[in-house]
């Protein structure tokens, strides 16, 4: 007799960009089981041809780890069969920018990219889909997705603010003096640019609010420039752009999409408006969401400063700013 109380579906993930070095830190993470649990996972890894021949060399010391879980592996440079059944996509694949270059300078090369994966999502990808932009710029190369996805739920697109969430916990944190788990209530709303909002307004230590604790010019001067220039701090340092930390936050932002995050706090997620705090509808933007039941929801009812409205209004303009030059460029 068959025991199908012990029998689990695969899920099918695709990554893009595998061969990259976000790749190299996400896919080992991703095997071990850390996103979806413990089902077994059939990944595939879709790169560039030229990039395809190194994807090889990943897959083959994944193949050496003898995860558990690892069901089956492919490699592939064509988009339809990357996404064929893909029941949660990481859409890395692009080019990182280098010094003095803002990310949105990254559009004329990389926003080429995302037409196409997103015609193969509408077409090849499992209904439930989970689609995740980590390329630059993150926000409206997702929007270039969505624009293509034709018959897909635009919620189920969304891009990667959590690396700059998680820059915001840990700046705050040390500020207070506290380990990042007593933290809570803190949103990067907007763009992921130089541009973002990284608002401490609400934050909380152990439940209390804890804004009292900090100073005006700590958090204007030297916290939001801080967490808004961290990318670009991370590559003057280290010569290259962020990666492991990248990869943390992608592998943090799918597992809370799936599993849900806590009742007492939100994390900050981009993903189309749906017309909350006033931000056009539509607009790839960085809300504080909550995931019920496997679908991320914008956190309602957060009082807004004029202070705080024209941070957010700065970001509105940049998006709408890029998506202009989008179509500008025949993209959509
Ligand atoms: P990388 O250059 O190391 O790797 C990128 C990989 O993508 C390469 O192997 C390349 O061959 C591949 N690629 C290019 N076009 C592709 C396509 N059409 N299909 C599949 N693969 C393709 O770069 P990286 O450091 O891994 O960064 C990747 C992207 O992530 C960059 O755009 C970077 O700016 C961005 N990034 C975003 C965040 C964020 O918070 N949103 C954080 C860090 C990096
Ligand atoms: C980051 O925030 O580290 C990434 O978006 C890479 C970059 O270009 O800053």
């Amino acid at each position: 007799m068959t025991d199908n109380l012990h029998v689990t579906e695969p899920i099918t993930v695709s990554v893009t960009g595998a061969a990259g070095q976000i790749g190299y830190s996400l896919l080992f993470r991703l095997a071990q089981g850390e996103v979806f649990g413990d089902r077994p996972l059939n990944l595939k890894l879709i790169e560039t041809e030229q990039g395809a021949e190194i994807a090889k060399g990943v897959a083959m010391e994944l193949a050496d780890c003898a995860f558990p879980l690892l069901n089956d592996m492919m490699i592939t440079s064509d988009p339809n069969e990357g996404f064929a059944g893909a029941n949660a996509a990481f859409l890395v694949g692009s080019k990182p920018r280098s010094k003095g270059e803002e990310r949105a300078d990254l559009l004329a090369a990389n926003g080429k990219i995302f037409a196409p994966q997103g015609k193969a999502i509408a077409k090849e990808a499992a209904d439930d889909v989970r689609v995740l932009v980590v390329g630059n710029p993150a926000n409206t190369n997702a929007a270039i997705v969505a624009a293509h996805a034709e018959g897909v739920d635009p919620k189920r697109i969304t891009s990667l603010t959590r690396l700059d969430h998680n820059r915001a916990l840990a700046q705050l944190a040390d500020k207070l003096g506290e380990p990042v788990k007593n933290l809570s209530h803190v949103t990067v709303w907007g763009n992921h640019s130089a541009t973002q909002f990284p608002d401490a307004t609400e934050v909380r230590v152990n439940g209390e609010p804890a804004r009292g604790r900090l100073d005006d010019a700590w958090v204007e001067g030297e916290f939001i420039p801080r967490v808004a220039k961290r990318g670009a701090e991370i590559i003057e340092v280290r010569g290259r752009s962020s990666a492991a930390s990248a990869a943390s936050a992608a592998l943090d932002h799918m597992r809370d999409w799936v599993h849900g995050t806590p009742e007492d706090d939100w994390v900050s997620v981009a993903l189309p408006s749906d017309g909350s705090y006033g931000i056009p509808e539509g607009l790839q933007f960085g809300f504080p969401c909550r995931s019920v039941n496997g679908e991320w929801e914008i956190v309602q009812g957060l009082e807004i400063s004029d202070d705080q409205r024209a941070m957010i209004d700065k970001n509105v303009k940049e998006l709408q700013e890029e998506w202009a030059a989008v179509k500008e460029a025949g993209l959509v």
